[in-house]
């Protein structure tokens, strides 16, 4: 999949000059330098009047700003007559939010407010009662706000205050005007009717991370398949949705990516309409002309681990350097903030959505106390050693990994099978895997995305890295599978660092580094990327510990084991 390095999207400018001049002269922006030049009559209301008279020029410019539009938007409002296009946001629940007349432009998001809403000390809307960063805080966000400025009424909704966080990578500019009527009467713009889903991907710089896509899948589903944001979107056809906006990612993405997506919009999407909603990916924001304006009736955005609302956060630099150079607090993580499905009865719909776009045969149901049946009644039971399909980052020892497997596996009556795969292989093969095996063993790493898809009562035997630790990242894989309340899944981690193999001799200096200090990214990559060799001793006291359970169908919460720590 291709993922691009996005300076533009992420920089937040400062654009104090447009404050000045368009809050406090209440001027139409295109007087000002660097907006939109007038055309002689402007698209966003239809003036009757003008219109009756028929004035060729006003005509000849609204015809040729609409030619320049790409057909993925609208040249009509979805605003009625006199109805002000001001930016709004609700937010009821944690779990996503919604801005109604979100605005895209020359590569940025504007909200336009009015001019008593304008930044200033105090007045900052989408305040965060603990403000401080999560890292150094230690309990991050617990989403309640404080309700002091941008409330109002839209389309019949109490409002939230704006969240300028609008999402990991992108942050919201607010805009003052005065005279929104005569803004948007002037502007050139495109509009998108409904509801718009915003998916920002949280890790740009590692765009082969399933498992990131995951993370936010999974609540994306959750969120389409609760409803309840149906009752927040504004217009007569908000409670679809729509589109798919992909600011950071391409539309010819990764198989696996491409796959999740369909069915985690699947219980937003319109019956009858397309299966999947279109997208519009970040080539089509970059080609969107310049002086035009794109106005987003509902932008859906569904909470992930990285959004401040006050977006403390961003990547600054070609690099995304800052990701873990000012550990915490440019990297915003909201620790409190849990991933996976926000339910197991969507884990399991989503699941029997997934098999069933796959071709596979539907789950079988299990009943805690009986054995988990196999995918294909009367089949045996099978444990996969997964491996990554350059051995990269390298199981040093995964011949001795798999040779306990057999040894253990065989004498419990599992067919043990050893199976690569590369992120990049069709999800049909990924799925097979994982829908195949009744327990599978596999070193932390983004193969492990599929993991919450396997059958009710599978198992997962995870191998950590050595000191792999940063805000509850070992845990990434852990927290999905938790989720559907139907899948064990243990870990293994290595407490000695002659287990981990650092790829220079330089790096070894970390390995006396505590979790806690090995937060910024040199740290944390030469952790991530080290080979790893099993304890098999550790490793065979495991699963003879667990197997006999899993297979006898013993619930999850019994055989549940504490999470290994990183020492
Ligand atoms: C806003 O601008 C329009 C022209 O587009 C004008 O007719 C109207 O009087 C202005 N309203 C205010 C409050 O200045
Ligand atoms: C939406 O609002 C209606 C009317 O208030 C209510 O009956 C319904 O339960 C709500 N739907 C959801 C999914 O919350
Ligand atoms: C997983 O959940 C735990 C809380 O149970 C949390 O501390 C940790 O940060 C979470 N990790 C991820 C990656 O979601
Ligand atoms: C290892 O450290 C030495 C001395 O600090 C340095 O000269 C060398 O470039 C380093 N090598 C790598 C691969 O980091
Ligand atoms: C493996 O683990 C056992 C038990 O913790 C320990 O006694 C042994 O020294 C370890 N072996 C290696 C090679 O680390």
């Amino acid at each position: 999949m291709s993922v691009l390095s996005l300076p533009r999207l992420a920089v937040v400018f400062a654009i104090g000059w447009l404050y000045g001049s368009v809050a406090v002269q209440g001027q139409a922006p295109h007087k000002q330098q660097g907006m939109p030049q007038r055309p002689p009559s402007g698209i966003a209301k239809v003036d009757p009047i003008r219109v009756s008279a028929g004035s060729p020029p006003v005509r000849r410019a609204t015809a040729d700003h609409s030619l320049s539009l790409p057909n993925w938007c609208s040249a009509g409002p979805y605003a009625r007559d006199d109805e002000p296009l001001f930016t709004a946001m609700t937010r009821k629940e944690t779990s996503y939010k919604i801005y109604h007349n979100a605005y895209w432009h020359a590569h940025k998001w504007y909200a336009l407010v009015p001019p008593d809403a304008k930044l200033g000390d105090g007045h900052q809307s989408g305040v965060l009662h603990n403000a401080a960063c999560a890292a150094t805080s230690g309990s991050g966000a617990d989403g309640s706000y404080v309700n002091n400025a941008g409330e109002g009424d839209i389309g019949g909704l109490r409002s939230s205050p704006l969240e300028e966080g609008l999402s990991v990578n992108c942050a919201l500019i607010n805009l003052p005007v005065s005279n929104i009527s005569a803004f948007t009467d002037n502007m050139r713009a495109g509009f998108l009717p409904g509801t718009t889903l915003l998916v920002d991907f949280p890790f740009p710089a590692f765009p082969d991370n399933l498992g990131h896509w995951a993370e936010i899948m999974l609540t994306t589903y959750s969120v389409l398949a609760d409803g309840a944001w149906r009752n927040n979107t504004v217009g007569n056809r908000g409670r679809f949705v729509d589109r798919i906006l992909l600011p950071n990612l391409r539309k010819e993405m990764n198989d696996w990516f491409k796959e999740i997506l369909a069915v985690a919009v699947s219980p937003g999407v319109r019956r009858g309409g397309p299966p999947v909603p279109s997208i519009i990916d970040h080539a089509d924001l970059e080609a969107f002309p310049k002086l035009s304006w794109l106005a987003i009736e509902n932008l859906l955005v569904v909470q992930d681990r990285y959004t401040h609302p006050e977006r403390k956060t961003g990547f600054i630099g070609a690099d995304h350097g800052d990701l873990w150079r000012y550990d915490g607090c440019a990297r915003y993580v909201n620790r409190a903030w849990e991933i996976g499905f926000s339910n197991p009865d969507y884990a399991a719909a989503f699941r029997a959505a997934v098999y069933k776009r796959t071709g596979l045969p539907p789950v079988a149901g299990w009943e805690p106390g009986t054995p988990p049946p196999a995918l294909v009644a009367g089949s045996p039971r099978v444990m996969t050693l997964l491996l990554a399909h350059e051995d990269y980052p390298s199981l040093v020892n995964w011949e001795d990994v798999q040779a306990t497997m057999h040894k253990v596996g065989s004498a419990a009556g599992l067919v043990v099978r050893t199976v690569t795969l590369s992120t990049d292989a069709p999800f049909a093969s990924h799925l097979d895997t994982f829908a195949r095996s009744s327990v599978l063993v596999a070193r932390h790493g983004p193969l492990l995305a599929t993991a919450s898809l396997m059958a009710p009562g599978s198992t997962v035997f995870e191998l950590l890295p050595y000191k792999w630790e940063w805000l509850g990242i070992s845990k990434l894989y852990f927290n999905m599978t938790r989720s559907t309340g139907d899948l064990h899944h243990f870990a293994w981690r290595p407490t000695d660092y002659h287990l981990a193999h650092y790829d220079h001799e330089n790096y070894t200096r970390y390995h006396t580094w505590t979790p806690e200090e090995c937060s910024a990214r040199e740290c944390l990559m030469v952790h991530g990327r080290a080979g790893l060799t099993v304890n098999l001793t550790e490793l065979e006291t495991l699963l003879n510990a667990k197997l006999p359970g899993v297979l006898a169908g013993k619930a999850v919460e019994e055989l549940r084991e504490p999470w290994p720590k990183a020492v």
